[in-house]
């Protein structure tokens, strides 16, 4: 979704605001710009495309020396990506300029009340909107907290704002609600930002902004006031371990890879601290305060998804809770069955993602409990659920989730572990065991990855040919084949559907040939056989046949990619990783960029 940078200091603001978009590009967008004052004049520069367009733009303009200015990245909603439509939106005097990241759902009635009051717009935004109706407020009120105030309790919908004005040089304002915004706190200078990236190189000092709070930054201050009452607000200050490598390549070609390779850290970073081997235990305090759920309902979007599905038979066979895993879009407007007890597992690696945040709004509004399982520290659903376990996978930056599911499967073992003793469903011995495998399973994975990795670039350059191919699996090796299809989709854009083996002679089966390859995890778990008479279902009709299994399959099939014989459900992460690996390899054969497939967005901000 889109980046927002505003800084106020004593460094030429363009170079900080440039160096902060670049790393905000993770996000996905489609133009950019910036604002700033400079001889009591607002200064807009916009350009479609990529950040080098505005930096040329820049180039052949009068070099800036102001030290206060806001930057953007869009990643378009309402109106094509244009200049036009660019940010930074200036109002129609000139006077201020805003950027925006969400949507503002009344703003063609609010655009309408604006032209009947004389504004006239240049651009087909939501955003455009914000600028004018402040403006017309500013004129009202005099004061630019008050006029923001007034004007944004009018707006519905989502919004992270930060605003420059020829009424306050020197100075940003900024407010959210429902998309995030983090103040930077510097020495002599101050930050407001999407994200933590864009300015962690100045300080690891944030404070995270709530919704209907808005916020003034000078170089040498900063103060949060209450969105309507204006009163000063106390906020507490965080300190970021992340440091600038961890947040970029550390030498890989590609974040996707680092992330993929990171995957044994970050297991153990989601453990540490969290088990008690010699009491067989888990210690998971931010459970303290919850009730054992008498069934639980997961609810997510994309890989998160595919990681509840995963965890659905885990939570069952070790704690005996029942699960219903559902699509976030779907869970906030299907009608279902919570009762009394039932506890919403909101699982998003962003802690942002539009549907899931609804569907835990809408949870908590019919008085129901909800847990957020993030990555984001002090991200939405982190906040607004009622409790949060953090997965510790450190920044994702790359569009396609793959550490982020690691660590979520992690973290959904430990919540079963701990329920399963709460409970009393799972005993110590095999609890012992099971907190035994875990702590053995990132150096096992850590010994494959380097070979997987290999084995992925040989297959993926024989498979490079296809268009469509299905992944099959059966039990929670379904979830995966379905993360599996949705890698290879999302990044090499090659067709790719996931479905579960004992489906396909309801249908799918008929679209097998030769040109049509399956790539099939089989596990050597008790549904062994039947999944490999699956697959000569589709031999015999010329389609095919990738094996994912452990050592010694006897099969005729086209490929065998051997996947260490390991604990079920452990194993699991050992297929993941070998999936992960195969669409990033295919997609460095094929050309495509890796980090940002087009189309998509880091975090889903947006319905
Ligand atoms: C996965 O590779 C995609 N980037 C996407 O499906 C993602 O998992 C989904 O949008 C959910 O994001 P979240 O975990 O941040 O909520």
């Amino acid at each position: 979704m889109c980046g927002i940078i505003g800084y106020a200091g004593h460094r030429p603001a363009v170079t900080v605001i440039l160096e902060g978009l670049k790393r905000l590009e993770y996000r996905g967008y489609d133009s950019a710009g910036m604002a700033l004052i400079q001889n009591k004049e607002l200064n807009v520069v916009r350009a479609k495309g990529k950040i080098r367009e505005l930096e040329d733009k820049l180039a052949f303009q009068d070099p800036y020396h102001a030290t206060t200015g806001i930057g953007h990245t869009r990643w378009a909603t309402h109106g094509l990506p244009s200049e036009e439509n660019a940010h930074p939106h200036p109002d129609q005097e000139q006077k201020l300029a805003l950027v925006h990241n969400g949507i503002i759902e009344n703003h063609a009635r609010l655009k309408r009340e604006l032209q009947q009051l004389g504004c006239s717009f240049r651009s087909e935004t939501d955003t455009e909107v914000l600028s004018h109706l402040i403006s017309q407020e500013l004129k009202q009120q005099g004061s630019v907290p008050r006029a923001m105030s007034t004007a944004l309790q009018r707006v519905e919908g989502s919004y992270a704002v930060a605003l420059i004005s020829l009424n306050g040089e020197g100075r940003i304002w900024a407010a959210r609600h429902s998309s995030p915004l983090i103040l930077g706190l510097g020495q002599g200078e101050n930050f407001v930002a999407s994200d933590i990236p864009a300015f962690l190189p100045y300080t690891r000092e944030v404070v995270f902004l709530e919704d209907n709070e808005i916020v003034q930054i000078t170089p040498s201050s900063w103060q949060v006031l209450d969105g309507s009452s204006l009163e000063h607000r106390d906020k507490e200050q965080v300190h970021i371990s992340w440091d600038v490598q961890s947040a970029q390549k550390s030498g890989y070609r590609h974040f996707m890879l680092k992330e993929i390779m990171e995957q044994p850290r970050v297991i153990r970073d989601c453990l540490a601290g969290r088990t008690d081997s010699s009491r067989a235990t888990t210690l998971l305090p931010e459970l303290d305060h919850l009730p054992l759920p008498r069934r639980l309902h997961i609810v997510a979007c994309g890989t998160s998804y595919h990681a509840g599905l995963w965890a659905r038979n885990i939570f069952q066979d070790w704690a005996g809770i029942p699960v219903e895993v559902e699509i976030a879009s779907e869970f906030r407007y299907n009608r279902r069955i919570i009762q009394e007890g039932d506890l919403i597992l909101a699982v998003s690696q962003s802690g942002e993602t539009a549907d899931t945040l609804a569907g835990l709004r809408q949870a908590r509004q019919l008085g129901h409990r909800v847990l957020g399982l993030c990555n984001v520290l002090g991200s939405s659903i982190a906040r607004e659920a009622d409790g949060v376990v953090y997965t510790q996978a450190g920044p994702e930056i790359s569009v396609a989730s793959t550490k982020a599911m690691c660590s979520q499967m992690t973290a959904m073992l430990l919540l079963a572990l701990h329920w399963g003793r709460m409970g009393g469903f799972l005993d110590e011995p095999a609890r012992r065991g099971i907190l035994r495998e875990l702590e053995e399973l990132p150096a096992i994975l850590e010994a494959e990855l380097e070979g997987m990795q290999q084995t992925a670039q040989r297959l993926a350059r024989k498979y490079a040919w296809c268009r469509s191919c299905f992944f099959l699996g059966r039990g929670d090796h379904f979830a995966l084949a379905l993360e599996g299809a949705l890698k290879l989709k999302e990044i090499s854009y090659i067709h790719a559907e996931g479905y579960a083996a004992g489906e396909m002679k309801h249908g799918p089966i008929a679209l097998v040939d030769p040109e049509f390859p399956t790539f099939a995890l089989a596990p050597g778990n008790a549904l062994q056989s039947k999944l490999l008479s699956n697959l000569q279902e589709v031999r015999t009709r010329g389609g095919p046949v990738v094996c994912l299994a452990p050592p010694g399959l006897d099969q005729d099939v086209d490929d065998i990619w051997e996947i260490p014989a390991i604990q079920a459900p452990l194993n699991g992460f050992l297929f993941l990783s070998a999936m992960q690996l195969f669409a990033y390899e295919m997609a460095v054969y094929l050309g495509k960029d890796v980090d940002q497939p087009r189309n998509l967005a880091k975090s889903v901000t947006v319905e």
